[in-house]
């Protein structure tokens, strides 16, 4: 999967590669402490955004997954992507977070279409799946919005500061993104 990293380009976003200029951003968004509570932990420090900006951009680098960095009017202003891949199983996790000051205008379920494209016809899912905390309600209407289904509680399922919990298992068939 890596070589030349896939830019996506829609009328709104540029979804491209994160590089090591993007920190500020990075550190922006994942040090708000509004972004942060939705994944069931506080804001991030300085070097553990360092070190997401490094796991974000290893993905593509390990042939592990990839997350574009969205840009909108010259901006990064979220990031989004594929992770914990199984490809004999034809399926791939979506992540993605965006800086607190743009939620609310439907931003990131725009540039996740694209994504879910990619993920279909170029990457061969057959299934994309995603998994958020019981109180993520934005991300669950996000979701919904895009056709995912609810299948679930996983018990104990994430490991956070304050021990494992449970966790809301979405997933989008490829077959329903078709139809749509
Ligand atoms: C998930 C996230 C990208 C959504 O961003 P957003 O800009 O608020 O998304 P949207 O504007 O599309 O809003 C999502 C929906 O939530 C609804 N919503 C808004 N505020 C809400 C609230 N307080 N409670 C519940 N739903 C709410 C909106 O009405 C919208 O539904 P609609 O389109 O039917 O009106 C953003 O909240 C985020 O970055 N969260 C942290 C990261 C995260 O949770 N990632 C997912 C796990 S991988």
């Amino acid at each position: 999967m890596s070589g030349i990293f896939p830019v996506l380009r829609t009328e709104e976003f540029t979804l491209r590669e994160l590089t090591n200029s993007d920190l500020e951003a990075i550190s922006s968004i994942w040090g708000s402490p509004k972004v942060t509570e939705e994944l069931g932990r506080g804001p991030f420090s300085h070097d553990e955004s360092v070190q997401m900006l490094y796991v974000l951009r290893s993905l593509w680098e390990n042939d592990a997954g990839i997350r574009w960095g969205v840009e909108r009017e010259g901006k990064l202003i979220g990031t989004c992507g594929f992770h914990n891949m199984n490809n004999s199983a034809k399926r791939g996790e979506l992540g993605y977070e965006l800086g607190y000051e743009f939620w609310g205008r439907g931003l990131m379920r725009k540039a996740l279409r694209p994504v879910c494209d990619y993920g279909f016809n170029i990457m061969r899912f057959e299934r994309i799946e995603a998994f958020l905390n019981l109180d993520n309600e934005r991300s669950s209407a996000l979701l919904k919005k895009l056709g995912f289904e609810m299948e679930g509680v996983l018990r104990d399922y994430a490991p956070t500061t304050k021990g494992l919990i449970d966790q809301i298992c979405f997933s989008l068939l490829k077959r329903d993104w078709k139809a749509q």
